[in-house]
């Protein structure tokens, strides 16, 4: 008759079906009885998740590799293994990989501006691609829930697909992007409202597959509202940029976007002005058409820096390439991004 060292070298090797580690690496045989005149041995087994299918096979398998050493009769009983261990072990895909989980080692920016239309999607975009051209791993939420954009300015024409039960971002130049865009049908709005636009955007970040990145950008949308505050609670590590055009209005909206941040704690990274000017391609000349000095005065409102300032330019046209809103490496609005892009680097890694 099987001893209890014996049954346990039988269970040892055998894989917790939920968790695919042999019981020997999860410590889930927990009890071995023998009774010796019947030939009955009754084990107790802890395993990652009790009365499923899987349960039911490993039951039979159990069953059959004990009977065939010896054993005339089986008692079995199952048990969830603790929790520390199920997480040590827990498959990758199953875990709460959440980038909210405040160990995932990401940096947050959002993008925000006091008004629409100022260039925070364009920006986001740039930016994002520049860091990834960097080499870094880049990710955007598109936090524009009613008025996405991203897919569009990037060109995306494919639709995230599911792994298992989560979503797989579409990747674009090398960026990981989410959007409420591909969740909706023929452009159609989206007309949510509070609880569930705050759902949406805790299941982009909860129910993503993002893997590993270095930066999450969230592209905000315009003002104070909602989600910015959303966005603000569900982040507090989040760092801010503020977008804003050089007319000296926009700079005084823009403030109001950037003292939100301030009051509820979020560092600003610094200001980005786009539109700043027109050069023309003739002369040379640069044009200041919408005004000058804007970015410079939000950033001294801010007490920050101006990081940037982008032409008003559109990206060059390709043939092969379609992505409205994405200028090339080669661009000048290109090359102010890289530069935009490092600056942002070494703020996050001095
Ligand atoms: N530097 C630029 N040169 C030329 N066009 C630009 C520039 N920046 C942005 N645009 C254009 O201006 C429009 C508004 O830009 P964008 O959508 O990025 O602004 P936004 O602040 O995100 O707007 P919203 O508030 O609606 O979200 C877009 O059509 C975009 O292509
Ligand atoms: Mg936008």
């Amino acid at each position: 008759m099987l001893t209890k060292e014996q049954v346990l070298n039988l269970l040892n090797p055998i894989k917790d079906p939920f968790l695919h580690k042999t019981f020997e690496e999860t410590g889930g045989v927990e009890e071995i009885t023998i009774k010796e005149e019947k030939k009955h041995v009754s084990v107790k087994l802890a395993i990652g998740k009790t009365n499923t299918a899987e349960q039911m096979q490993l039951q039979q398998e159990v069953v059959n590799v004990l009977k065939r050493e010896g054993a005339v009769t089986v008692g079995l009983r199952f048990s969830q293994l603790p929790d520390e261990i199920i997480q040590k072990f827990q498959p990758a895909s199953e875990k709460d990989t959440s980038l909210l989980s405040g160990d995932s080692g990401t940096n947050f920016i959002a993008v925000a501006s006091g008004k629409g239309g100022v260039g925070k999607s364009t920006v986001t975009v740039n930016l994002a691609v520049a860091l990834a051209r960097l080499g870094k791993k880049v990710g955007i939420i598109d936090a524009d829930i009613y008025g996405f954009s991203v897919p569009d300015m990037m060109g995306v024409e494919k639709r995230p697909s599911l792994k298992g039960n989560r979503i797989v971002p579409v990747e674009r130049f090398g960026v990981k992007v989410i959007s409420m865009g591909f969740f909706v049908e023929d452009n159609s709005p989206v007309i949510w409202r509070g609880p569930r636009l705050g759902k949406m955007l805790t299941s982009f970040f909860k129910e993503v597959e993002w893997g590993d990145l270095d930066y999450l950008l969230l592209d905000l949308p315009p003002g104070t509202g909602d989600v910015a505050l959303d966005v603000h609670n569900m982040i507090p590590s989040s760092k801010e940029i503020i977008v804003t055009t050089p007319h000296p209005t926009a700079a005084f909206v823009a403030a109001r976007a950037g003292q939100m941040a301030l009051t509820t704690d979020h560092e600003i990274l610094g200001v980005v002005e786009n539109m700043s000017y027109f050069e023309s391609k003739v002369t040379g000349e640069k044009e200041y058409v919408f005004g000058k000095g804007g970015g410079n005065k939000l950033a001294e409102a801010l007490q920050t820096k101006v990081l940037g300032h982008l032409s008003l330019q559109q990206p060059y046209e390709e043939e092969d390439v379609f992505a409205p809103s994405v200028y090339q490496e080669d661009h000048p609005n290109g090359k102010e991004y890289r530069k935009l892009a490092a600056k942002v680097v070494e703020k996050f890694e001095e």
